[in-house]
């Protein structure tokens, strides 16, 4: 494995702030349980919890492992904070629809990007570890495909106010546009385009919901 010293704290606040979206995924899916009696969508949330869970202890202990000495730990990532809020209080409202938007579109659209990037960036760097990633990669993706084939089975079954859902879609965008731009300076150390994610992420949001 080959990092260069001076990557190592952007690589650790990297993870960290990964930790803090695999716990936000995971805590979310344990909400979205309660929003239904559907057993697929049961299964599925419950399965989906556990697996956040491990992907949050892999990022806790790789932050762990390659933190430089004296490095300070983030107390919270105000934009995945604000995200969290709005998925509760749709959890609250028993929305449905706009938790699957979030958790499965959003948040696993931009981990699935995520993922890629960083398997990329691992490979450069003679990171080991590839059945590893390969199995997260596959298990983001399998998150967010869940989210796009539900949503679209919701709005089938006439269960989705198209308009409502679209206006609620703006802010969560507007949230991680807020995170990209807080994550400049990462984004630079690492020869990242922040533009190219948020393409990505928009392209991941089905067309009836896409923002203009
Ligand atoms: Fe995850
Ligand atoms: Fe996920």
């Amino acid at each position: 494995m080959f990092i260069k010293p001076v990557e190592t704290a952007s690589i650790a606040r990297l993870f960290e702030i990964i930790g803090i979206g695999e716990r936000l995924a995971e805590e979310g899916a344990r909400r979205q349980l309660a929003l239904t009696d559907r057993p697929d969508m049961q299964r599925f949330f419950r399965q989906q919890a556990a697996q956040e869970r491990f992907h949050r202890v892999v990022f806790e202990k790789a932050v762990a492992f390659i933190a430089p000495r004296g490095y300070s730990r983030l107390r919270e990532f105000q934009p995945l904070a604000h995200f969290q809020r709005l998925v509760e209080d749709a959890c609250e409202r028993r929305d449905l629809a706009e938790t699957l938007f979030a958790q499965q579109i959003v948040l696993e659209g931009f981990g699935e990007v995520v993922f890629e990037r960083i398997d990329v960036g691992m490979t450069e760097r003679g990171f080991g570890l590839e059945t590893l990633r390969r199995a997260l990669r596959r298990q983001e993706h399998a998150h967010h495909q869940f989210g796009l084939r539900k949503l679209h089975e919701l709005r089938q079954l006439g269960y989705i106010d198209v308009e409502a859902l679209k206006c609620r879609a703006v802010e969560y965008v507007a949230v991680t546009d807020q995170a990209l731009e807080q994550l400049a300076d990462l984004f630079t150390c690492f020869g990242e385009d922040p533009a190219m994610y948020r393409d990505r992420l928009h392209e991941g949001i089905p067309h009836w919901l896409r923002p203009a």
